[in-house]
């Protein structure tokens, strides 16, 4: 098959890969949700399958295909992503946090429509927070996990990193600045910046998404 071709420096890595946007549902027809593709994830799960990995894959709406041999989860809200993140983390040596989880989810209506008669002058949504699974799970790691998380921002990448990178427990932050044409939401390519924990910031240039969840595996290998 597929994964023939490729060293297999990975496998009997059992590794979770969380990727693509959550939905909070608000009303009967309405969400709060942000534009993550689930492409930069897909791409690290698909290498470290092809590497010999066992992939655990929790996919929020609308992450594309994975091939069949990763296990894939499929999830709505941020919740239900910690819930099932959760439940697999025990069992893994290691975590890809890729996902844009809503940090906070609009206190929901039910399951009716919300209608605009009787708001003419607007209203305001209330928000809950969402749980952090890649703190709650970086914060909770055993001997021998290993743990990788992304930041995207859209100024002071630097120093979100370090701050991330510490908050989380992660072992290594992946950066990159929203708003350009080449990192970010939805595009083929990404212009990260690395840093692993002990290290300096190390930055990649411009390389396809792929590439970047490549050398992503390169060096969770090494480890
Ligand atoms: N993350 C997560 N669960 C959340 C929020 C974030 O697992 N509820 C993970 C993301 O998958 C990413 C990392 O935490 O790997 C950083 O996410 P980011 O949104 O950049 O950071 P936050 O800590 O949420 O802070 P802020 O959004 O305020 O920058
Ligand atoms: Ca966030």
């Amino acid at each position: 098959g597929l994964r023939a071709a490729s060293a297999q420096d990975m496998q009997g890595r059992r590794v979770l890969v969380t990727l693509g946007p959550t939905r909070e549902q608000w009303d009967g027809v309405r969400y709060w949700t942000n534009p993550s593709s689930g492409t930069m994830g897909a791409a690290v799960a698909v290498a470290l399958w092809l590497r010999g990995a066992e992939v655990q894959a929790v996919c929020g709406p609308g992450t594309p295909w994975l091939p069949m041999g990763i296990a894939r989860h499929d999830v709505t809200g941020a919740r239900q992503m910690f819930d099932v993140a959760n439940a697999l983390w025990d069992a893994m040596d290691a975590g890809v946090f890729t996902a844009a989880v809503a940090d906070f989810s609009p206190v929901p209506l039910g399951p009716e429509k919300f209608k605009k008669a009787g708001a003419q002058d607007g209203f305001s949504v209330a928000f809950t927070p969402n749980p952090d699974i890649l703190a709650t799970l970086g914060n909770r790691k055993r001997d021998g996990q290993t743990v990788v998380g992304f930041a995207a921002e859209t100024s002071g990448l630097a120093e979100s990193m370090a701050r991330k990178l510490v908050a989380k427990n992660a072992d290594m932050i992946v950066g990159n600045l929203v708003g350009g044409t080449d990192a970010g939401f939805g595009s083929a390519t990404n212009r990260v910046t690395v840093l692993a924990k002990g290290g300096e910031p190390e930055e990649w240039p411009v390389l396809p998404k792929p590439d970047v969840a490549w050398r992503i595996v390169d060096w969770l290998a090494r480890r």
